[in-house]
């Protein structure tokens, strides 16, 4: 890329390579890489399409730009990713969050009290932070423990809680699924996506994912329900009112059962936008 290049000639090279990588929607990525380099606006850019690039954003753009080729995630380079009514710092390492689980965060919504205050929430394997913030975002009275075995996803979890200003209500843990929440505490709600991809489909799935996102965000084991085999029974055992966790798309019926066989009641499932059903929830008692 040469001093002379104008904006709209950059866009255009970059959507084009961004192509050639198998990127679906290059033009459009080529647009938000260009508008985090030059901290702009899509629209700023169209009106600024015929200014030249400097050489120091060329500079600034060219490790972004094989960075996407590479298939990391978008997110992992912008290092952020909008949830829900939030707003996530992302970094690399730690799973993005996916529109689908806002089912999730909607089903609890749903169900916990609205006027409750304080209602204990525990999200296992809280990644980003964004089942547990996105919930005490929209609900003032609930409290969270939020835990993790991956370092990099309690870093990330912590400074997003100090983003949003979270930090009364919101507890980062480090441990096995419900093990950091000391024994002594009261939790109303487990809210959980835990991994659930079969260990076996993991390679057959998108760079972004196969080569990129962390395998203990992603693997569930051979059937890709062993993390809701150890969590559901434990679950239902601590909380005071439910369980609600996300499924991969054909786990619904075996995870209902599992939550059977835990004894939870009033047992129904959640249907995300395409009407597969997505998120299970039950009560105790
Ligand atoms: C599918 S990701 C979900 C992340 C985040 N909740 C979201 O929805 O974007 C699963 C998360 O569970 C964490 N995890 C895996 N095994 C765990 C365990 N045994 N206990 C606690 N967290 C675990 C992973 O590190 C990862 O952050």
């Amino acid at each position: 890329m040469g001093e002379s290049l104008r904006l709209v000639d950059v866009l255009t090279r970059t959507g084009a390579w961004l192509r050639t990588r198998g990127i679906e929607s290059p033009r459009l990525e080529a647009e938000l890489l260009l508008c985090h380099v030059l901290k702009m606006e899509r629209l700023q850019l169209y009106l600024a399409h015929d200014r030249p690039m400097t050489d120091v954003e060329l500079k600034a753009l060219r490790p972004l730009v094989a960075r996407r080729g590479g298939r990391e995630p978008m997110a992992w380079i912008l290092g952020t990713q909008g949830f829900h009514a939030i707003d996530l710092d992302i970094v690399p390492g730690v799973l993005v969050p996916r529109p689908d689980t806002e089912t999730l965060v909607d089903a609890a919504l749903a169900w916990i009290d609205a006027d409750a205050d304080p209602v204990y929430v525990a999200d296992v394997g809280c990644g980003s932070g964004a089942v547990g913030l996105a919930v005490a975002t929209a609900h003032p009275g609930v409290r969270v423990f939020a835990t993790d075995i991956s370092k990099r996803a309690l870093t990330c979890t912590r400074a997003n809680v100090v983003a949003l200003d979270l930090g009364k209500r919101v507890a980062v843990l480090e441990g096995d699924l419900l093990s950091p929440i000391p024994s002594n505490r009261p939790v109303d709600w487990v809210l959980s996506n835990p991994p659930y991809i079969p260990s076996r489909t993991i390679d057959t799935l998108q760079p972004e994912v196969s080569k990129h996102e962390p395998r203990l965000a992603l693997d569930g084991g051979r059937d890709g329900l062993a993390c809701y085999k150890r969590l559901i029974p434990l679950a239902a055992k601590l909380v005071r009112q439910g369980v609600i966790v996300e499924v991969g798309h054909d786990q619904a019926a075996a995870v209902v059962d599992l939550f059977k066989r835990a004894g939870l009641t009033d047992i129904r499932t959640w249907d995300d936008l395409g009407g597969i059903a997505r998120v299970v929830g039950g009560r105790t008692g």
